[in-house]
């Protein structure tokens, strides 16, 4: 099954809450939160209180994708803080295995996120201890910036070798996605597929998640 996950950092933070029923409502399934720290990318956003305060105010699981150095410091706290998956970048952690098995421990999905630049051989090992793999089709930071196209070899590649290695991690694609995309990247073997700027940017954000999981469909 494809799920588009909803990336919040595209939404109106002034009035969060009714943003994210918007999306509840159109039938989003994740709900894909980006917390930066301001060192491991060049902004700072969200943390543990608002984490939490979403956590509350929506029934729909909440991915937090830590962009932050040494997140073995957080992550178990952002699934106390009620994240179901939890993903933390392999060029951030020289102990990812440690942290891994330590979202898993604290009951939620563990993820390892990948950059643009930084090869699929780096995951070889972590890949093992995850329940699925981030790639990033953009460079972290900021939302809005242009699909690197190269993204979509490197997703096919990394279906081959889950599918050969017989793992099950999922493969989960962030950044520059849109209606235009959207179909090539689950052809290509993602399965969830995080949308910010395309929904929350959108007049109608509601309008915008459809499309996207029409076009998704169209291609499966
Ligand atoms: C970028 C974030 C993304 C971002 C995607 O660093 O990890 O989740 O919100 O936004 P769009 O879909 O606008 O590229
Ligand atoms: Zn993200």
């Amino acid at each position: 099954m494809i799920e588009i996950a909803p990336s919040i950092l595209s939404a109106n933070f002034s009035r969060l809450g009714e943003e994210i029923k918007i999306v509840e409502r159109a039938g989003a399934s994740l709900l894909h939160v980006d917390v930066m720290d301001g060192r491991f990318v060049p902004n700072i956003t969200i943390g543990l209180p608002v984490v939490n305060a979403i956590s509350r105010a929506t029934r729909l699981p909440i991915d937090a994708h830590l962009m932050i150095v040494e997140p073995g410091r957080y992550a178990e706290q952002f699934v106390q803080a009620g994240a179901k998956m939890v993903s933390i970048h392999i060029e951030a952690d020289p102990h990812a295995h440690r942290t891994l098995t330590a979202i898993r421990a604290a009951g939620a999905q563990a993820g390892i996120a990948v950059n643009p630049a930084t090869p699929l051989s780096a995951l070889d090992e972590a890949v093992k201890f995850a329940d699925y793999v981030l790639v990033m089709s953009v460079n972290p930071g900021f939302g809005g910036q242009e699909f690197i196209s190269n993204s979509l070899d490197k997703v096919r590649r990394l279906r081959k070798i889950l599918d050969e290695r017989g793992l099950r991690a999922r493969i989960e694609i962030d950044g520059g996605i849109n209606s235009d995309n959207v179909a090539e990247v689950a052809g290509a073997g993602a399965e969830i597929i995080v949308s910010g700027s395309a929904i929350f940017g959108a007049p109608d954000p509601a309008v915008a998640l459809r499309e996207l999981r029409e076009a998704t469909v169209l291609w499966v």
